[in-house]
């Protein structure tokens, strides 16, 4: 596997031509690193599947450079998937939609519907821009992690998770830091009003201030979505260490908090974020800095408030520990 920290138009030609060829190319978005392939590619899906160590009903979203491709992969898209589409797009926000043929069962796991993304990072999008160019429809890319734990945010982070399964024709883009920090909105689309599966940086508000539609805040475990939804298995986004919220950490654990709480005596500090959003750019890394150190506790106090706050929080709560 190779890295490309100086993504030029030449590397990022080659990037699209080894995707068409089937190999797997690691890149950033604004939320966090995806890992991609040709979501045509019967084969290239099924390796993915494989060194995410992913089970195969788990459905991808499939990345396109522009809206204009929309309805390749998605029919009877309703006005308010439109509306959210010509709002938030290019941006962190993945719609659920009714499929057309294009989007096969090893892409949806069996699911009539197919998640699409149009990501703002500018790395990302000129490599689905040439992707395109070449011939392809759409790169098929879950998080750059094994399946279940934290999503990476740094090239160096995709590295730590995948370098061992992936091979020597495989590519890792590096764009630094993602400015999110967390992985997109995911909103179905399928019914007659917008359903939040996954907050993200897109809020309720937002989505309601623009389809006028007033939607529902996800709150994890009460509401669950009747469809299959990301983050429905125990312990995922999770590091190593246990992570426990809210409680007095011992000396020797680690502690993530906002800056304006103090470190507990004893504790390592992992993370100081100033406000909600940082505290997104930076809660991943804090959780992998946690296994870096090998700390056996991570002790977080949540963020509150109705923005970044509810998807912080939802990640929290489903890397918490469960004894
Ligand atoms: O920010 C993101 O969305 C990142 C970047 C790389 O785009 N991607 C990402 O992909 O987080 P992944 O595969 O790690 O999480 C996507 C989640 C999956 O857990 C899956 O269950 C859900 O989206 N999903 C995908 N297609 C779906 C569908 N048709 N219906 C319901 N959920 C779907
Ligand atoms: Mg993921």
């Amino acid at each position: 596997m190779a890295i490309i920290s100086r993504c030029t138009a030449s590397t990022l030609k080659d990037a699209a031509t080894s995707l068409r060829s089937g190999n797997l190319v690691a890149f950033p978005t604004e939320t966090v690193y995806g890992l991609g392939v040709d979501a045509t590619n019967k084969d290239a899906v099924a390796h993915l599947y494989q060194v995410k160590g992913r089970p195969s009903d788990h459905p991808l979203i499939v990345h396109i450079s522009s809206m204009a491709n929309l309805d390749k992969w998605a029919r009877e898209i309703p006005e308010y998937a439109i509306k959210l589409a010509r709002t938030f797009w290019p941006g962190p926000m993945t719609l659920i939609l009714p499929r057309t043929d294009l989007a096969k069962d090893f892409l949806t796991g069996n699911q009539d519907s197919i998640g699409i993304r149009v990501t703002s990072h500018p790395l990302a999008s000129a490599l689905f821009t040439e992707f395109e160019d070449q011939g392809g429809l759409g790169v098929a890319a879950p998080s750059a992690n094994r399946f279940g734990k934290v999503s990476p945010t740094t090239a160096d982070a995709v590295v730590e998770e995948l370098s061992e399964y992936l091979s020597s024709t495989d590519l890792i883009l590096d764009g630094g830091p993602c400015q999110v920090g967390v992985e997109s909105t995911i909103i179905n689309c399928t019914k007659d009003i917008p359903e939040i599966l996954r907050p993200g940086a897109i809020t309720a508000n937002m989505i309601s201030d623009v389809t006028g539609v007033q939607v529902e805040q996800l709150i994890t475990g009460s509401n669950k979505p009747k469809i299959k939804a990301p983050g429905l298995v125990q312990s995922h986004y999770a590091p190593r260490a246990k992570v426990f919220l809210s409680t007095r950490p011992n000396p020797g654990d680690g502690f993530i908090a906002l800056s304006e709480i103090p470190t507990p005596p004893g504790a390592i500090r992992l993370a100081s974020p100033k406000n909600n959003k940082e505290y997104a750019q930076l809660l991943y890394q804090a959780l992998r800095l946690a296994d870096t150190k090998q700390l056996p506790n991570v002790i977080v106090i949540p963020p509150t408030g109705d923005d970044l706050a509810i998807a912080i929080c939802d990640r929290l709560e489903k890397c918490a520990y469960k004894s």
